[in-house]
């Protein structure tokens, strides 16, 4: 059995279903209840990554545990020792923890503090262990899709600044494949798209995916900022804005590991919005 946190977000639902095709028994963890698209024949444990004791009956049976630190986790909450207390108590084997690229690119950037600080308590737990470092989510353009919808324009800073993102189902596929081949035991794997890509550049996409004029719109980087921390923890604004203002040459350049596990490159921008056009319509 796997348990899946994060199993109503991006990486985690497309997971949960690729584990659930494979024939793997899933339980998929959630604060909220069950949602009403839920996968046939996967378990739904109602819990918080951020309350270790709730985790406890979400583990129960597991062999394997994808950790997702959703949200504010990312920021703040509980030290990691005791979710991998409940990890081990309950005895899974093996930890795949989501990451970000940005926490070894900047290994001393504020932002990422705390995914360096799960990476390495899980590391140590005497757990098989893989990380998984994604780059910018190409999901990250839904908060887009108001202003698409109503106004057929995208706000953004640093619009001619190109990055690989990635598709969060690649990310999936990766942690699907992890999950259930062998020697993937002790690695990291930095996960990027196939290319980089500018904001004005993922405007395009979307303006021909629609087949409609999209309008883009750059903002300087303190509206970004007063914007982004409405929904964002301030600790991860400001790490945010440095990486898509001015990536490392590390963050630029497209990596082989998508393809290496998946044996298949990956996915483009424009099959992310194909999947998601009705968000943007
Ligand atoms: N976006 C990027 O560009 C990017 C890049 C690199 C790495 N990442 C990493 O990817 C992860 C986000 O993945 P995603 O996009 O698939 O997630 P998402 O769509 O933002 O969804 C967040 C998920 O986390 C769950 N969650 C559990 N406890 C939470 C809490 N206390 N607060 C908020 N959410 C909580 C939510 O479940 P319920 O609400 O159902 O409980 C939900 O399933 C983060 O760890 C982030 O560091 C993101």
């Amino acid at each position: 059995m796997i348990t899946v946190t994060g199993a109503t977000g991006n990486v985690g639902r497309v997971l949960v279903e690729l584990l659930a095709e494979a024939g793997e028994e899933v339980v998929a963890v959630s604060r909220r209840p069950q949602p009403a698209h839920a996968t046939a024949g996967v378990r739904w444990a109602r819990a918080d990554v951020g309350d270790a004791r709730s985790m406890r009956v979400a583990l129960r049976g597991a062999r394997a545990l994808f950790l997702l630190l959703g949200g504010e986790l990312n920021s703040r909450g509980e030290s990691p020792d005791a979710l991998l207390e409940a990890v081990t108590d309950a005895g899974v084997e093996q930890v795949v923890l989501l990451s970000s690229q940005v926490g070894a690119t900047r290994p001393a950037a504020p932002s990422h503090a705390r995914l360096r600080e799960f990476e390495a308590a899980v590391r140590t737990s005497g757990h098989s262990c893989t990380v998984l470092r994604p780059g910018a989510f190409a999901s990250n353009a839904l908060a887009w899709a108001e202003s698409v919808r109503t106004r057929r324009t995208v706000f953004a800073p640093f619009g001619d600044v190109a990055l690989p993102v990635i598709d969060p189902a690649d990310v999936a596929a990766v942690a699907a494949a992890v999950l259930r081949e062998d020697g993937h035991a002790g690695r990291a794997y930095e996960l990027t798209g196939p290319e980089p890509i500018s904001p004005r550049g993922q405007a395009a996409v979307i303006s021909e995916a629609l087949g409609e004029e999209v309008a883009f719109v750059e903002l300087s980087r303190e509206d970004a900022h007063a914007h982004m921390s409405r929904f964002m923890p301030e600790e991860a604004v400001s790490g945010t804005l440095d990486v898509l203002g001015a990536p490392l040459p590390a963050e630029r350049r497209t990596g082989p590991d998508v393809t290496a596990v998946l044996r298949r490159p990956a996915a483009p921008f424009g099959a992310w919005v194909a999947r998601n056009l009705p968000a943007f319509r």
